[in-house]
């Protein structure tokens, strides 16, 4: 899996001897694991529990998920066929309420068994198992584009911020923001890279860290409470990350602490740019307003190192994602072109 000068080291999502397999990212760095699941159900799993997040790599593993679930109920016939296909795309519908990519996915299989009623369990299961491959492959054409798009904005001599995970990890290419990079670093540029540990769960300090490193690329890990004078000393010359919805305004969603980074970026005049495919876009929201964001545990709040903290009567507020008004964006890199 790769670009034409992308070579990636790792494969997040594969569809192999039946099923899919998933790289665990809940044990990254520590561990390298397999995670596969032979059934819709430890698909939803794996996306509630983060064993594979971002939000491309959400829409193809539900893809997928929906051709396990016409495996498992085959033998089926008919109406309670359908029934259970349906129940499946709902189990799989209810894992996460943020990213748009689910719901697209989720979207495209159901269309197909819509219009395919008349064929039998073995058929829908070969054809849904074509459009989640299909959806993959279209998902590491888009990366692969955003890649080269997002490089024009690219200086010779880079040195970028970026938060949580947009890389091979979120998707099932390259990668958005971290494609980008990995582009401009394959066509010769010298890049640098910040990355922000992205509390609660760690997704720059475990994935974003792992990945970039793996693949080579200069990279350093701040804690988040470090942006704001790493900008304002002028070292980064602009600020990349990835999105999991888009409004029709342009107004996005990504994970938690990506909108003070964006104001901080604003005030010191440093360029922000998001990178994201058109399966992020959601036109039937007007605004970031109308965006669910998702409340996850109080536990990744109370975890602390390797302790737990434990105080009674302690509240927890756990949003896992915030919006950031299009106003504080200079350009959304797509696999169509830049949006300015
Ligand atoms: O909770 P996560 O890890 O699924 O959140 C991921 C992000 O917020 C990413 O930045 C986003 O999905 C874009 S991935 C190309």
């Amino acid at each position: 899996m790769e670009s034409d000068l992308v070579r990636l080291k790792f494969e997040t999502l594969r569809w192999t001897k039946g099923k899919l397999r998933l790289i665990d990212q809940r044990k990254l760095p520590q561990q390298f694991v397999y995670f596969d699941c032979d059934d819709h159900k430890k698909v939803a799993y794996a996306i509630k529990n983060l064993v594979v997040r971002g939000a491309p790599a959400i829409g193809v593993a539900a893809g997928y998920g929906m051709a396990l679930a016409a495996k498992e109920y085959r033998d089926l016939k008919g109406e309670s066929f359908f029934k259970k296909l349906k129940r499946a795309s709902e189990t799989l519908a209810s894992t996460r309420p943020t990213a748009v990519n689910l719901f697209w996915a989720l979207k495209r299989q159901e269309k197909l068994i819509e219009s395919n009623l008349a064929e039998t369990p073995s058929e829908i299961f070969k054809l849904l198992l074509q459009e989640a491959l299909q959806i993959h492959e279209e998902d590491r054409q888009m990366c692969r584009a955003i890649g080269e798009n997002g490089n024009k904005l690219i200086p010779k001599r880079a040195t970028i911020l970026t938060h949580c995970n947009a890389g091979a990890l979120a998707t099932g290419g390259i990668g958005t923001a971290l494609g980008v990079i990995y582009t401009a670093v394959s066509k010769g540029k010298e890049v640098k890279v910040f990355a922000d540990e992205t509390r609660p769960v760690l997704q720059g300090a475990r994935l974003t860290a792992w990945e970039l490193r793996r693949q080579g690329i200069d990279t350093t890990l701040i804690c988040d409470n470090m942006a704001g004078s790493l900008l304002a000393s002028g070292a980064i010359d602009l600020v990349i990350v990835g999105a999991d919805r888009i409004a029709k305004n342009l107004d996005f969603a990504n994970k938690i602490g990506t909108y003070p980074l964006a104001v901080l970026a604003n005030h010191h005049k440093v360029p922000l740019y998001v990178a994201a495919p058109s399966s992020t876009f959601d036109q039937s929201i007007p605004n970031g307003s109308k965006i669910v964001i998702e409340e996850r545990d109080k536990s990744e709040v109370l975890q602390s190192g390797k302790g737990k903290i434990n105080v009674r009567g302690l509240k927890v507020y756990n949003p896992a994602f915030d919006v950031t008004p299009a106003s504080l964006v200079s350009a959304i890199i797509t696999e169509k072109g830049i949006i300015p």
